[in-house]
C-alpha cells in the first residue's frame, strides 16, 4: 500500500460531524481529501477550509462543503502533510508552495495532526528538505541579498515553475533555502526570517503538530504524540 494513502485513511477516524476541517495540501492529503469525501458520501457533516486553491478543487469534486476563515475563524481540527518531521514534532512544510495558507490555518485549529510516510522522518530539521521562504516579488532579490549575506545556507535559489519563478496562491515568490547541517535552533530561525522586510512566511512549523501519523507499506500507522 500507499504509506502516504494509509495515514491520510487512518487520520479520518479524527473527524466527527459537526466539525471543521483544516484541509492540508500535497500529495498525501489528496488521499486524506479523497477519504474523508467518500465518509461525507456515507453521511459525515463537515466543512472543510482549505489551505490551496488545489486542495480546494479537489475537496469540492468529492462532495466536501467549503467554508472561509471570513465565516468562521475557528478550525476543530487541521490535517495536512509536511516535508520534514523532526523527534519533537517540529516540522519544514512547503515544498507544494502553500506554507502560508497552511500555517494561517494550523494556526487557527484547536487540534492539528500530520501525516506522513516514513520517508519524512528526520533527526534534524532541514538535513533533508530546504526551507521554503514566502517573499513578496517586489523584494524578493532584497530578501535573497539579506539571507546570502548572513552565509548561514548552503544553497538559496529562487523556486522556478515553468520557465519564470513559482507564484504561489497568494502571488508571491518562495526562496528555497539549504542549511549544511540543519537548523540548530528552529524557533529562533522561524521568528528571524520572518522579522526580515518582504519575508510573508516560512515552512517552519514550531511547535503546531499535536500528532503525527505515520503510514507504512504494509498497511500499519506510527501515532507519535506531542509531549
Ligand atoms: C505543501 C506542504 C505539503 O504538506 C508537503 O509538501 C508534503 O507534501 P506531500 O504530501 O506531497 O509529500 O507543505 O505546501
Amino acid at each position: 500500500m500507499d504509506p502516504k494513502e494509509v495515514a491520510g485513511k487512518k487520520a479520518t477516524e479524527y473527524v466527527n460531524s459537526g466539525m471543521v476541517v483544516g484541509l492540508g495540501t500535497g500529495s498525501t492529503a489528496v488521499h486524506l481529501i479523497r477519504a474523508l469525501g467518500e465518509r461525507v458520501a456515507k453521511g459525515l457533516q463537515i466543512q472543510a477550509v482549505p489551505t490551496s486553491e488545489a486542495s480546494a478543487r479537489l475537496a469540492k469534486q468529492v462532495g466536501i462543503e467549503l467554508i472561509s476563515l471570513e465565516e468562521n475563524s475557528v478550525v476543530d481540527l487541521t490535517i495536512d502533510g509536511a516535508d520534514e518531521v523532526d523527534p519533537t514534532l517540529q516540522l519544514i512544510k512547503g515544498l507544494g508552495g502553500a506554507l502560508l495558507r497552511e500555517k494561517i490555518v494550523a494556526a487557527a485549529s484547536t487540534h492539528r495532526i500530520i501525516i506522513v510516510d516514513p520517508s519524512k522522518l528526520v533527526s534534524e530539521l532541514g538535513t533533508r528538505a530546504p526551507l521554503p521562504v514566502e517573499v513578496v516579488p517586489f523584494g524578493w532579490p532584497v530578501v535573497q541579498r539579506f539571507l546570502v549575506e548572513e552565509k548561514i545556507f548552503s544553497d538559496l535559489r529562487l523556486r522556478p515553475q515553468g520557465g519564470g519563478p513559482f507564484v504561489t496562491d497568494n502571488g508571491n515568490y518562495v526562496l528555497d533555502c539549504r542549511f549544511p547541517k540543519g537548523i540548530p535552533d528552529p524557533a529562533k530561525t522561524e521568528s528571524w526570517l520572518n522579522h526580515l522586510p518582504g519575508v510573508v512566511e516560512n515552512g517552519l512549523f514550531v511547535n503546531m503538530a499535536d500528532i503525527v501519523i505515520v503510514g507504512h507499506e504494509d498497511g500499519a500507522c506510527r501515532v507519535m504524540e506531542r509531549p
